[in-house]
């Protein structure tokens, strides 16, 4: 099915998941708000209707989805067993950012885990998310609700300036509490391996099931998806890394220079750079080049630093 751009998307409010959750059941693409970002939703079963997902964002064919339920019941028919660690994840972080591979079974049809025979899998926390996973009594496929390559959507807003005219709807759920996407981890090796970071900072992951190792951007075990441009904002985004001082100092000459030359210059303050304001911080329109101190690489600040680094079109040391 091709995509009818002439559709006209509608917002919903947070007390209309029902409507949300009937135009999922027919077919349609629901953007929803979850505690990470917003998700693009369609029944995870319907191939057809995860097919319109991929048409929309205008995402690679290659790169598989999450999949998203409101119990552990849902998910026993999706998956090939549970691994134990799996089990102890589930049990300290759902309902969580936190997104496990499994095995898929034959349920899941092949075009969500892109032809992988795993699926990655997820319960959000988030209240309308919940509901609308409920109230349509099936599986949700969601990838983030940008259109490919752009930062993920953290308000409704983001999602309408991506994407409007190709779903069928949004609801409205204020800014996402988290901000940042959910922790991709694959347990099934001998060493648990953190496919991409996120909401869930890895320290804590290993204080429930041990030592973690994170794929690299060389790896082949890391999450297809990582591999394309990602984050990318409509200004040019440059990156210091170095001490906090010599970076301050760096930050403020360049800052100089550049509005010398004309450019309409932003700095991300530290609030942008904190995990829940980033990605609007990266939309900001206003601006031709965004400046950004490197911040601390650890907790929440791993996964801040890696998105930073693939938004950047340059990196400098100061
Ligand atoms: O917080 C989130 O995870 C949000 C909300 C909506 O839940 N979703 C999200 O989805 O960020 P997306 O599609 O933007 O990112 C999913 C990541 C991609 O890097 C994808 O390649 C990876 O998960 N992934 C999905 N299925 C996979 C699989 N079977 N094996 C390895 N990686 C997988
Ligand atoms: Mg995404």
């Amino acid at each position: 099915m091709g995509v009818k751009t002439s559709m006209k998307t509608i917002i919903l409010k947070g007390k209309e998941v029902k409507k949300a959750a009937l135009i999922i059941k027919r077919g349609g693409l629901v953007a929803f708000p979850t505690e990470t970002v917003y998700g693009l939703g369609a029944n995870a079963l319907n191939a057809r209707a995860v097919a319109r997902i991929f048409a929309a964002k205008r995402r690679p064919a290659d790169n598989p989805m999450i999949v998203h339920v409101a119990s552990a019941e849902q998910v026993v028919p999706l998956v090939e067993g549970i691994p134990k660690k799996a089990e102890a994840l589930m049990r300290a972080f759902w309902p969580g950012p936190l997104s496990i591979v499994f095995l898929k079974s034959k349920r899941v049809p092949d075009i969500v885990t892109a032809g992988l025979d795993t699926v990655v899998i997820r319960m959000p926390s988030n209240r309308i998310a919940r509901e609308l996973i409920m109230l349509s009594g099936l599986p949700i496929a969601a990838p983030s609700a940008n259109s490919s390559g752009r930062p993920s959507p953290t308000r409704a807003s983001h999602v309408i300036d991506d994407l409007n005219g190709r779903i069928e709807a949004v609801i409205e759920g204020g800014s996402c509490q988290k901000g940042m996407e959910s922790t991709v981890i694959d347990v099934r090796g001998q060493i648990p391996t953190i496919l991409r970071l996120g909401s869930v900072p890895v320290e804590d992951i290993e204080r429930v099931i041990g030592r973690v190792k994170i794929a690299g951007h060389r790896s082949k075990v890391r999450s297809p998806g990582m591999k394309y441009l990602h984050y990318a904002p409509r200004a040019r985004l440059i990156l210091v890394e170095g001490s906090p001082k010599k970076v301050a100092a760096r930050i403020r000459s360049l800052e100089k220079k550049l509005t010398a030359e004309g450019k309409k210059v932003v700095v991300l303050k530290e609030p942008e750079l904190a995990a829940r304001r980033l990605y609007g911080g990266l939309r900001s329109a206003k601006a031709d080049v965004l400046i950004a101190g490197a911040v601390k690489e650890e907790g929440m600040g791993r996964a801040v630093m890696d998105r930073l680094k693939r938004a950047a079109s340059r990196i400098i040391k100061a």
